[in-house]
Parts: C-alpha cells; structure tokens; sequence
C-alpha cells in the first residue's frame, strides 16, 4: 500500500465521541463530541454515554470526513477503537465501524485504546517541528482508567513493566476534586486551581508499593480524611484552602508517577521519556517531566494538549501503522471492556 493512504479512526471508549483521517501520518481531520450531560451526576454515567453516541456517532464522522475532504469511498482503511472501555459505548463505534466497512469495501483495524494513547506521540500535522520519540522509549500513560509504565520496544509493540493496583492517577485527580465540590472531570479544575497555590502547605500520604507498581487508594483516603477532620473544625476550610489543597494534592500525585519512572528508567537504562493519557495535560506534570528529563539526562516528550484526552487521532494513526503491517480485523469482531 502507497504511504499516502487514507484511514478514517473512530473513538467511542467512554464518553467522547470522535472521529478522525488521517493520510500516511498526516492528519487531515479531527472531530469531537464530548457529552457535557455526565456533569450533573459526578461522573460517567455509562447507559448514558452509550445513547449520546448513538446520537453523535453519524455527524461526528461525516464532519471528518467533510473536513478532511474525503468521501467514504476514498477509505484504505476503518480503524476503530475495541477496548478497553465502557461495552455499550464501544459497541457503537464498532457496530458502525463494521457497518462503513460493509459499506465501503474498506477493511477493519481494531485499536487498543491504550496503545492510541501512545502512538498519539506520531501524529502529525503540517508544520509539526517536535520530533517523535525514539525507540526504545518509556511511556507513562496517566489516564481516567489506567496508569501504567510501558516500555515501547517498536511501534505498536510495548511491555507493561508498571501499573496500578487500584486507582488510576485520573481518578486520584476525579475523586478529591469531587469532595472539594469541584465540577466534573476533577482534573482539570485542580490543574487550574494548583497554578495559585502553594504546593508544599499539605502533605498526604503517599503509597510504598515494591516495584514500579503504582496504588492511589492510599492518596484518596488520606485527601479525604484530612478534610474531614479540619472541615469538623472549620466547616469554611475547604473554600478558604482550595488553591492550596489543589497544589499540594497536584504535586504529590506527580512525586508519585515520577518517582516509579525514575525507577523505571533506573531499571531500564532507558533515557527517552514520555507521557500519554488524559492527565498527560497536566500543566505541572508537563513542567515537572521536562525537569524530570533535564536531572536525568532524559530526553522527555510530551503530546500536544489536543491529544492528551480522548480523540480518534490517535486512534487513526495507531490503526495506520496496524494497517501498514497486515494487521486487518474480520468483520465478526467484537467490542472488549478489558484488553
Ligand atoms: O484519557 P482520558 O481522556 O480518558 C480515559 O481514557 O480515561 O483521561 C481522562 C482523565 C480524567 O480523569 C481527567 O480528570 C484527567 O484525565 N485529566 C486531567 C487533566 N485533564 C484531564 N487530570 C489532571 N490535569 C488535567 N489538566
Ligand atoms: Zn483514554
């Protein structure tokens, strides 16, 4: 297949719908629906996330492929996100995957979220001047879901040398920004707020896990019980402390996620770093990575804002290099909440 084929990505793992084409590793478009209707109940409500695809689905994959001026025929190949996720808003991107290709002619390529999150480092656009990371490299995916140390030994092919054994960062962010009564999803209003404050006013604890596995339970408890005792005592503390509960909250997440990739990179001589995931957006994470890299002799790279949380470009390109190798799904494919 000539390098300049055309593949249409389809992402619909939780609660953003989107659509994205790319042409070789270009992206033409990148369309998304994220569903504001989960603000009122804290958090991903998943029978609702299903039927705000099924609503979103055909105007968020028309307008990408409008954008990117290309028509369904014009297709090399479908790629689409088949776990891990939510089963019922997976089932729509795959169920309309397959109807295209049905449609279309165009074969299928399914894609592991996780791995879109990581190849969201090769997208490009025109006028991309950041290089790619190299290979071998280490990628920490923070996300809602996960949190996990992949060691990248090609594209497409990783090993998972660290992960969480309960809460994932993003939940960490989620679940104390939720009894601060921040608005939904946590994370970024901490990121926010944390820019004012002071981050060394609270200490929380933080979890002695052996290896380079990661644990947050510990964090989230610890947030929660300090609150309670001092709300008890000052029922305004919270309202008077924000800025400060959010950076120091901010910056004991990241000592965490940093402290297990230095080992990482320690154990692995591994000197290329990134990160990928939704909380891959964090403005002190970002900062605190590039200094990461500077007292290691690391070469840190970070994905652009726009490909941190959930989008089909990256999801488009991990499908376009599947596609290059052969790598082809049969259209009795079915969607996976755990990959
Ligand atoms: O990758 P993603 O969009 O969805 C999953 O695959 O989970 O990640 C969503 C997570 C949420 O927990 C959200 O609070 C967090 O990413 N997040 C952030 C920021 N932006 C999104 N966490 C901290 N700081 C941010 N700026
Ligand atoms: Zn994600």
């Amino acid at each position: 297949m000539a390098d300049s084929g055309i593949i249409l990505g389809i992402e619909s793992s939780c609660d953003d719908t989107s659509a994205a084409v790319v042409r070789g590793v270009t992206l033409l478009s990148n369309v998304i629906a994220s569903q504001s209707v989960h603000e009122a109940y804290g958090g991903v409500v998943p029978e609702l996330a299903s039927r705000a695809h099924q609503q979103n689905i055909i105007p968020v994959v028309s307008r990408a492929l409008e954008l990117a001026k290309v028509q369904p025929r014009d297709l090399s190949a479908i790629a689409f996100t088949r776990g891990p996720g939510l089963i019922g808003s997976l089932l729509v991107g795959v169920s309309f995957a397959k109807g295209l290709a049905l449609a279309t002619g165009a074969p299928l390529v399914e894609v592991n979220h996780l791995q879109g999150h990581v190849m969201s480092h090769f997208i490009d656009e025109p006028g991309r001047t950041t290089p790619h990371p190299k290979l071998p490299f280490l990628c920490l995916l923070v996300s809602g879901g996960h949190t996990q140390i992949l060691l990248v030994k090609k594209m497409l092919e990783h090993e998972i040398i660290g992960q969480t054994i309960d809460d994932a960062a993003g939940e960490a962010f989620d679940k104390c920004a939720k009894v601060m009564e921040l608005p939904y999803p946590g994370g970024p209003a901490v990121d926010k707020l944390a820019a004012q404050g002071n981050a060394q006013k609270f200490t929380f604890a933080k979890p002695q896990i052996a290896g380079l596995d990661y644990s947050f339970s510990g964090l989230k408890t610890s947030f929660l019980y300090f609150l309670r005792d001092q709300v008890a005592q000052n029922p305004a503390f919270v309202a008077e402390n924000k800025v400060d509960l959010c950076a120091s909250l901010q910056r004991t997440i990241i000592e965490i996620l940093l402290h297990k990739l230095e080992k990482a990179v320690k154990h692995t001589g591994v000197k290329e770093v990134a990160i990928a995931g939704g909380v891959s957006a964090n403005a002190g994470l970002r900062s605190a990575l590039c200094a990461f890299g500077q007292k290691h002799g690391c070469t840190a790279y970070l994905p652009a804002l726009r490909y941190t949380t959930d989008n089909a470009a990256m999801i488009a390109i991990a499908g376009r290099f599947k596609y290059l190798n052969g790598k082809t799904a049969s259209l009795d494919i079915a969607p996976l909440a755990r990959m």
